[in-house]
């Protein structure tokens, strides 16, 4: 047994907002239970805020203001839930080089500074856990870092964003465009009062790079990661996409690309894309995240549930927090960071994309050649044609097949050049069709 197995292991709690007031709660409210999973109590040995005097709440002689003397004490483990890169980046790093685990949700942090965390723990044998980074409640980095370890992960594809899924979903059930989606979403309360990294796909790259590094043993950061966000997304894309049987949503796509020569490298993107709506994410509606894993072996999976809210998220931290406590009652510690395969990442340009082009163009003789014309020129291959006939105007609905990104976006423009063409109503990725 080991010799510190019955101990009462020491929690810092740094953050006690949406999800840290939640963490507590159940601390305290299932703290038989969780020490008997655990194999020894675990004790709330203070929580740092920003104003003590803002939590009555909270037991007066657990709060401080002072996180660093907090990190410092005599505790076991540090759970951060502040969020941003600093002071969370210092007093985490601070954590693991005195040895002590960490669990934190900090996406923004660990999109940016997850090798320097991760050399830190390796250099004292402490964990660091962050399942509630990615999805909220989802159990999702777990199965990529541990259940698919010896599996052969080629593509991850999801919705996690909830905020930016509650408003494409809206526009979608409504025909409003976005800004007056967005005033409504923020009224109800589900974008925040600065919804930029949501709608802007700040969030959701660095969930992405979490989980491509995850994926693919291969350090990613949200720098590497391709990223647009929805605020470009207008009531004609969503239509276009009706018609066609396809449905609008931002995805975070990391997937593994195989060259012509058999070098591969990592694509690492978010976008809006269309999606058949037979398509298993399509039905994800409202703040709802799901991600869709593809492996050799395991074929397709899929995971779905609650991306955020306080409740959600806390379920993660204590699973992570249950963990890490079990490995220090043992004195053992979880998976290292595993980023041996070093691929490069793909740049967008260079990345195989299937484009969705809706054009308004004069219905004149000639018109479908010389359009066709353009996208030949650029090496584009066209899948699928639709033209209706309106008065003097005819609408095009074109599909491509792969093409790198680059030629694509190039074709778009060139198109739009052309005298013929009376409007571009609508260009969008397509995913779920290959
Ligand atoms: P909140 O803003 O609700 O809470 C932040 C907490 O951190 C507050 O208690 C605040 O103190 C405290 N704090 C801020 N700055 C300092 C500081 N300098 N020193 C000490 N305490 C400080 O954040 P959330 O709970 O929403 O998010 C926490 C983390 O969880 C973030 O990394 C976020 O990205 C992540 N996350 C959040 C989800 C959600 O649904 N909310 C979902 C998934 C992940 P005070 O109370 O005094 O202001
Ligand atoms: N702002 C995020 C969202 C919270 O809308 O999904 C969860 O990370």
């Amino acid at each position: 047994m080991s010799a510190r197995a019955g101990r009462p292991i020491k929690v810092a709690l740094l953050g006690c907002g949406t999800v840290g007031g939640e963490v507590a709660r159940l601390l305290t409210e299932q703290a038989g239970e969780l020490a008997a999973r655990v194999g020894a109590p675990l004790e709330l040995a203070g929580i740092a805020v920003r104003r003590p005097d803002k939590h009555p709440e909270l037991p007066p002689e657990l709060l401080t203001s002072d996180a660093t003397a907090l990190v410092e004490s005599d505790v076991d483990v540090v759970v951060e839930l502040i969020g941003g890169i600093e002071p969370a980046r210092t007093w985490l790093l601070a954590a693991l080089r005195a040895g002590k685990s960490v669990v934190t949700a900090n996406k923004a942090l660990l999109a940016e500074h997850s090798a320097e965390l991760s050399e830190a723990a390796d250099a004292t044998g402490a964990d660091l856990y962050f399942e509630a980074s990615v999805a909220g409640a989802i159990p999702l980095l777990r199965p990529l870092r541990e259940s698919l370890a010896g599996d052969r992960i080629t593509r991850v594809m999801g919705i996690v964003n909830g905020t930016t899924n509650y408003i494409l979903s809206a526009m979608d059930s409504t025909g409003a465009g976005y800004a007056e989606t967005l005033d409504e979403a923020s009224r109800l309360g589900y974008a925040e009062a600065d919804p930029t990294a949501d709608v802007d796909g700040y969030d959701a790259a660095s969930k992405a790079a979490i989980l491509a590094s995850l994926a693919f043993h291969t350090r990613v950061t949200a720098a590497d990661v391709h990223r647009e966000g929805i605020a470009g997304v207008s009531a004609s894309d969503i239509v276009a996409a009706k018609v066609l049987g396809r449905t609008v949503k931002l995805l975070a796509i990391c997937e593994r690309v195989t060259s012509a020569d058999g070098t591969e490298s990592v694509s690492v993107r978010v976008h809006p894309v269309m999606l058949p709506r037979t398509h298993q994410l399509s039905g994800v509606g409202g703040a709802f995240n799901a991600v869709y894993v593809e492996a050799d072996a395991a074929g397709e999976l899929m995971f779905y549930g609650q991306g955020a809210g306080g409740a959600p998220t806390a379920s993660a931290v204590l699973g992570d927090l249950v963990a890490v406590a079990r490995n220090q009652v043992v004195s053992g510690r979880g998976p290292r960071e595993s980023a041996h395969a070093a691929l490069p990442v793909r740049p967008m340009g260079q990345t195989p994309t299937r484009y969705h082009v809706s054009l308004d163009v004069a219905d004149v003789p000639g018109v479908l050649a010389q359009v066709a014309q353009v996208f030949a020129a650029h090496d584009v291959s066209i899948a699928t044609v639709r033209q209706r006939d309106r008065h003097s105007t005819a609408s095009l609905v074109i599909v491509t097949h792969l093409a790198k990104d680059a030629a694509l976006q190039s074709t778009v423009d060139e198109i739009g050049k052309m005298d013929v063409v009376r409007e571009v109503v609508s260009v969008m990725r397509v995913e779920g069709e290959d």
